[in-house]
């Protein structure tokens, strides 16, 4: 056992900011609601259902996640975010389509109270959106003080203790680094010249990250992970988790690609292909916004295969991924794989998996989870890129010089060692040789 990491205990209200309330974040701040009342469950989250097991599997201590670190609970957190159409949450949420009407009912009162503030949006970053609840400002710098007011405004109307934002806007248009990024100095100076080189969710983050507000990206675009950002979040203490939570296809991805790989199984090809017929899916059919969302689904097989090190198995692996916008089926995914395997003395076989899922309710218990953990890091003085999150990300954020870690049970091990790092208890290794000495 060490020495406990000093947190600073939770007092007060959450404040949960989320930029874009569709069908991801209505059905997270919905969900929350449900579970407070008791008419659900929170499924697929570990923050309330997850166990740590301490010590050594003679001692049968398994707690909840909940009960060795200190979290927020669900009864205080307040949510508040923007989004440029005026519908309350409610409306929002019916909209979104995901949760039944006759839940939604039920939580109606508390839903129409979450009303959406005027959002910074530039239509040359989501080409398919266009809606009037749109800020004006004279240049980027001054919708960047807007965002501020909003925030400032919303912690002192609710009292809050602490905040958290997290980006759950849509994609937008790939963007690569470019000198704009390259420092705050730089980027506060092209804040002012309202340089193209910065998108409407890179105006949120730069707000939050200024305020010393932890910022979580949801989505695969370029936003805190520029060095500008990375240097503005050292310096006000702001921990940066990202980007592109991790679910559907590519969770399943990250699910089977290790378990071919621990058994050195060959992978020749890797086709997959969705229909979603969400907002979401009509944003992606965008080809500028898909190739932000593909980039960020590709890298995952390399970094887990490692083709590099294994170039019998992986080198001419051929990795297509596919998104069809197709509106009869809503944000009910449906997810197809075809993996090309190869076995022993070269002999090939066929893996096929079809996911029908729900892309919002795979999506909503994670950006509770990563709101709840971000404020834990927050409070325990950590800050910048919180690796240990990348079980959550589909892209992790990761120092320059690292490569991401995308295997979703080395993630596990990560996440679940830093909480046992934050209690001072032993890391488990598994190596376990005492059980028989
Ligand atoms: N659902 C999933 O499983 C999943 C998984 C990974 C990533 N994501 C990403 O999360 C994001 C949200 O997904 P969703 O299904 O909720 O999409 P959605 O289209 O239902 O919601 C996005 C919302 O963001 C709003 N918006 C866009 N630009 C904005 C801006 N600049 N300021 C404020 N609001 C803005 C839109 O009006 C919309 O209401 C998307 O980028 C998506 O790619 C979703």
């Amino acid at each position: 056992m060490s020495k406990p990491v000093e947190i600073a205990p939770v007092r007060g209200s959450l404040g949960i900011l989320l930029v874009g309330l569709g069908a991801v974040s209505t059905t997270t701040i919905a969900g929350v609601f449900a579970i407070r009342k008791g008419l659900a469950k929170p499924i697929g989250s570990l923050t309330q259902m997850g166990t740590l097991r301490l010590g050594k599997r003679t001692e049968g201590r398994s707690p909840k996640i909940s009960d060795v670190v200190p979290l927020a609970g669900l009864d205080d957190i307040v949510f508040g975010g923007w989004d440029i159409f005026e519908e309350d949450c409610y409306a929002a949420a019916k909209t979104a389509g995901v949760l039944e009407p006759a839940l939604l009912e039920q939580l109606r009162p508390e839903l129409e109270k979450i009303r959406p503030w005027p959002a910074v949006f530039d239509q040359r970053y989501v080409k398919r959106l266009d809606g009037p609840n749109v800020k004006k400002g004279k240049n980027k710098k001054d919708l960047a003080d807007q965002v501020v007011a909003d925030i400032r405004k919303f912690k002192a109307d609710n009292n809050l203790d602490r905040m958290v934002m997290v980006w759950c806007g849509s994609t937008e248009i790939f963007a690569v680094e470019s000198p704009a990024h390259a420092s705050i100095a730089a980027f506060e100076a092209a804040l002012e010249q309202d340089d193209p080189a910065i998108p409407s969710s890179m105006i949120y983050a730069y707000a939050a990250i200024s305020e010393g507000i932890p910022y979580a990206n949801a989505a695969p675009n370029l936003t805190a992970d520029i060095p500008a950002l990375v240097e503005l979040a050292a310096n006000t203490q702001s921990p940066l988790a990202g980007k592109d939570l991790k679910t559907g296809q590519t969770l399943i991805k990250t699910i089977i690609a290790p378990g071919l790989k621990a058994r050195l199984l060959g992978v020749e090809g890797w086709y997959s292909t969705n229909i979603l017929g969400n907002r979401d899916g009509e944003v992606l059919d965008d080809p500028e916004s898909f190739k932000t969302k593909e980039e960020s689904k590709k890298s995952v097989l390399d970094y887990i295969l490692q083709p590099q090190l294994y170039p019998d198995l992986y080198e001419d692996l051929c990795h297509v991924v596919r998104i069809n916008y197709y509106p009869p089926r809503g944000d009910n995914k449906e997810g197809w794989d075809n993996i090309d395997l190869v076995g022993w003395l070269g002999y090939p076989m066929q893996l096929k998996i079809n996911f029908l899922c729900r892309d919002s309710i795979l999506a909503a218990p994670i950006v509770l989870d990563v709101a709840l953990f971000m404020d834990l890091a927050k409070r325990a003085g950590m800050h910048g890129v919180q690796e240990w999150l990348s079980f959550y990300f589909k892209s992790p954020v990761h120092a320059p010089d690292l490569y991401p870690e995308h295997d979703l049970f080395i993630q596990l091990m990560k996440l679940k060692n830093t909480l046992r790092f934050f209690a001072g208890e032993d890391l488990i290794t598994h190596l376990g040789r005492e059980y028989y000495d």
